[in-house]
């Protein structure tokens, strides 16, 4: 029963989901404009160029266009919960305690950000205090208006979140592997803390925070957090986080979990059935973190565990400090997709340490992180494993750019009016790596790696804007080497689309054997079944697929299937490839698999474009239009969201 998760979504499907320093903005070096605009404060401006939508005026560097919060008056800087998981209610109740920094002794209100949220009460020392809910915005939740007693540097929240909080998902028994106990988790990124906790939900705010947190007894929680594998369970969990992190970091589950260590640092939570499996797939987990501190200076966050999730998680991986939290999907059985484990470690150099100060900043996060990603893989697994990751992350990469609008292709995109679950592209993680790629190819990857160590040492527990970074480089890199960089090239690579002629070209010789063969196969030189696949690993079946001409033949398509059993792979990467494959060309036979993948997935990467692929013809809408039906309930509310507009 070991890949007991995994198998199950195939076996049990199509039942859903049944088997299985706080001013830490670097504003200094904007320019004076820009400063004034930040400084002055409430972030008003930011509210009021949400609700105008776009204008043309000039982006204010800095300025969180995504949260109604006023830290440069007053600031948070700890807080404290205390919530009691009600599974009935669906809900989390409870409050929250927040430590204050008046920046501006003379201002007396506090703006934080909430989302659905039933505030009851507000005090300080116990008294209570006025506070006022504005008018709610249908992306950015509801501004909660605090007004503070002069002398207050605490507040205390009572509330209790809705049922259907955007950043919470209230799984039933049946939806998880053991199904004997439900499962709760939290998913904050971008701007869906607000959604179980009222704070001031930006990036830019860095807090500390403890929390105890009721469950029901035969439950375990886990927090982005310090967790103890050895704590009893007794339905009453206690956590810190020392080290202070954005809003959107802040991570919670709870569920029947059980812990295995995989090293001295590492380890992974999952319900029993997917614990063993976990452990083994991810096992190179310590090996990674090793060389990761090698190149990159200190891991700063005591522990890396691995929070195993169930198969709704609405994304591959989430870098919640400390505690990373994995989509089951990619548990295949032969390590074939753990660069995901990679991306989520080396988030807590470059995302978790160095945080993008606003959502424009992503790339600064993903980019990075992807970058690092390659570089870890290359360390562990191999050049030739490395560059056909490379390859198929280009491939993405240029999917994109000749699907996506031009504006949508910059690395420092403008997100105003706009909410940042709607923009979820491989730009900032692909191009902002390849980016990264050309500086390490034009200077030396010693040099570079010398520099991002010393990037990653001088902005730790920062919060910092591309303006920043940009002036970073020129105060470094480009004085260092001058002949081989230049600004404007930099800046083309940060403020204009696509990608710019030139860029490093991710090649694999190994690929182009697979070119050879897929052409063979394509021009009748070759039959399916003679094609020798024994040594292709995950890769070289994507990318056999992935550039598969875009209609094949009835005849093709059930020759490629009785060759190699497509239909019934067991790696859900191959399997989304190849169901891709099936729906552009309405290859029937694969149809059954693709309605259980549809209703056991939840991952939005795998099922979107299949949904989008889908809603292309009437027949292939009103299948969509069945499986999302059934699948809904136990969708997350972000992969319901992205992904409804398909079937109406
Ligand atoms: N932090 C992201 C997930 C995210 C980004 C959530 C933006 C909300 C808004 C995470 O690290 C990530 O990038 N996940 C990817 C992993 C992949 C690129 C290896 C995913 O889920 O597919
Ligand atoms: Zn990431």
């Amino acid at each position: 029963m070991k890949k007991y998760g995994l198998l199950a979504t195939f076996i049990c499907a199509p039942v859903l989901f049944a088997c299985s320093d706080n001013k830490s903005v670097d504003t200094a070096k904007a320019d004076e404009d820009k400063a004034a605009k930040v400084e002055s404060g409430s972030n008003a401006e930011a509210a009021n160029a949400h609700l105008e939508k776009h204008t043309n005026a000039s982006i204010a560097s800095g300025v969180d266009y995504h949260s109604f919060a006023n830290p440069n008056e007053v600031r948070v800087t700890h807080l404290s919960l205390d919530l009691t998981a009600n599974f009935e209610s669906k809900q989390l109740i409870g409050s929250v305690t927040l430590d204050i920094e008046r920046v501006k002794p003379e201002n007396d209100t506090l703006i934080l950000d909430t989302r659905a949220l039933d505030i009851q009460r507000v005090t300080v020392d116990g008294e209570n205090v006025p506070f006022e809910m504005g008018e709610a915005d249908p992306d950015l939740g509801t501004p909660l208006s605090i007004t503070l007693p002069s002398a207050a540097n605490s507040v205390t929240v009572a509330y209790s979140t809705s049922p259907e909080a955007s950043g919470v998902q209230w799984l039933t028994p049946a939806q998880t592997a053991g199904k004997q106990h439900p499962f709760l988790f939290t998913q904050a990124q971008a701007v869906h803390a607000r959604s179980f906790i009222p704070l001031q939900d930006s990036p830019q705010v860095r807090v500390t925070y403890d929390a105890t947190i009721k469950t029901p007894e035969a439950l375990l929680a886990v927090m982005s957090a310090s967790n103890d594998p050895a704590t009893e369970r007794d339905g009453e969990y206690e956590f810190t986080m020392p080290q202070p992190i954005p809003s959107y970091l802040i991570a919670l589950a709870i569920g029947d979990l059980e812990f295995k260590a995989m090293g001295e640092r590492t380890g992974v939570y999952a319900e029993p059935a997917l614990l063993e499996s976990a452990a083994k797939e991810f096992e190179d987990t310590e090996a990674m973190l090793e060389v990761t501190e090698e190149n990159y200076g200190p891991y700063q966050w005591d522990r890396y565990d691995l929070l195993i999730l169930p198969p709704s998680f609405p994304f591959g991986g989430m870098e919640n400090p400390r505690l990373s939290f994995i989509t089951p999907t990619v548990i295949a059985g032969d390590k074939s997709l753990v660069s995901l484990i990679a991306h989520e470690l080396a988030h807590s150099w470059s995302g978790n340490t160095v945080t993008n100060a606003t959502w424009r900043d992503l790339w600064l996060n993903e980019g990075f992180t992807t970058y690092l990603t390659y570089r870890i893989m290359e360390m562990i697994y191999g050049h030739d494993r490395f560059k056909k990751e490379a390859v198929l992350g280009y491939q993405d990469l240029e999917n994109d750019v000749a699907a996506l609008d031009e504006n949508d292709e910059i690395l420092a995109i403008d997100l105003r009016g706009r909410n940042p679950d709607d923009v979820f592209s491989n730009i900032p993680y692909e191009k902002g790596a390849l980016f990264l790629r050309e500086i390490e190819q034009k200077i030396g990857r010693e040099n570079f790696d010398a520099f991002l160590m010393q990037y990653f040492k001088d902005f730790a527990f920062k919060s910092i804007t591309t303006d920043t970074f940009i002036a970073y480089l020129d105060d470094t890199l480009l004085k260092q080497y001058p002949n081989e960089l230049d600004a404007d090239r930099i800046h083309t690579w940060i403020f204009e689309p696509g990608i710019p002629e030139g860029a490093p070209h991710p090649e694999s010789d190994a690929f182009t054997k697979i070119d050879e063969t897929r052409s063979a196969w394509l021009s009748g030189e070759t039959n399916a079944a003679d094609i020798k696949t024994a040594q292709w690993t995950v890769h070289e079946w994507l990318y056999f697929l992935n550039n598969m001409p875009e209609s094949l033949s009835e005849a093709q398509l059930a020759e490629l299937d009785s060759a190699f059993s497509l239909t019934s792979t067991k790696n859900n990467e191959i399997a989304h490839s190849w169901l891709m494959i099936a729906v552009e060309n309405n290859y029937q036979p694969a149809f059954e698999r693709l309605y259980s993948y549809l209703v056991s997935i939840g991952r939005n990467k795998l099922v979107k474009p299949l949904y989008r692929e889908l809603s292309k013809t009437p027949d292939g809408k009103a299948f969509a239009k069945r499986a999302f039906e059934e699948a809904k309930p136990g969708y997350h509310p972000l992969t319901v969201k992205a992904n409804q507009g398909y079937v109406e």
